[in-house]
């Protein structure tokens, strides 16, 4: 019997932490389907993303562990998801750790273990920095001239 696994994510900044967890979630059976969180569910949320749904939505199907992606728009659509799609099990990383356990009546529920020290929160903030440090040294690059042009 084929077994179809279900996992909801937002995979904005695509990562090497999205790979390893779609990867293992894919060996756990034939098929995998994504719930992939829409902008104004991000919205709601209270995420602010910087790849929009259509291109998010594009990368995860170019993914070779990923077999249909559908959109995600609400926390209460889960189950009826679930029982559309025939899941056999839906998994997620252990950040949801005990988040999903009542959905355990119509399929097995896993929250697996995620990649350490990368996630796209880290990856905002590293383009954060990088964006400051830019600003700083056309800042320093301008003063510089000034005083230059001051000598003049
Ligand atoms: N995930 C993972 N390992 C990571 C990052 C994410 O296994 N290092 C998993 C999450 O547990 C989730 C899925 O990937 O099941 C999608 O997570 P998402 O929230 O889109 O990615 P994050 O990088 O965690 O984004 P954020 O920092 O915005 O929460």
């Amino acid at each position: 019997m084929s077994v179809t696994v279900v996992t909801y994510g937002t995979f904005d900044l695509f990562h090497v932490g999205h790979i390893r967890l779609l990867k293992r979630l894919r060996a756990m059976g034939d098929r995998l389907v994504v719930g992939l969180s829409t902008d104004s569910f991000n919205e709601l949320k209270g995420k602010n993303v910087v790849i929009p749904f259509a291109d998010r939505k594009e990368i995860l199907l170019s993914c070779r562990y990923v077999d249909d992606v559908f959109e995600e728009n609400t926390w209460e659509q889960k189950r009826d998801d679930l029982i559309r799609e025939k899941a056999d099990i839906f998994a997620i990383g252990d950040d949801w750790a005990g988040k999903f356990d009542e959905l355990e009546d119509i399929v097995k529920v896993l929250y697996l273990p995620r990649t350490k020290d990368i996630s796209t929160t880290e990856l905002k903030t590293v383009m954060r920095e990088i964006n400051e440090e830019k600003v700083r040294e056309a800042k320093n690059v301008a003063t510089h001239l000034v005083d230059l042009l001051g000598k003049l």
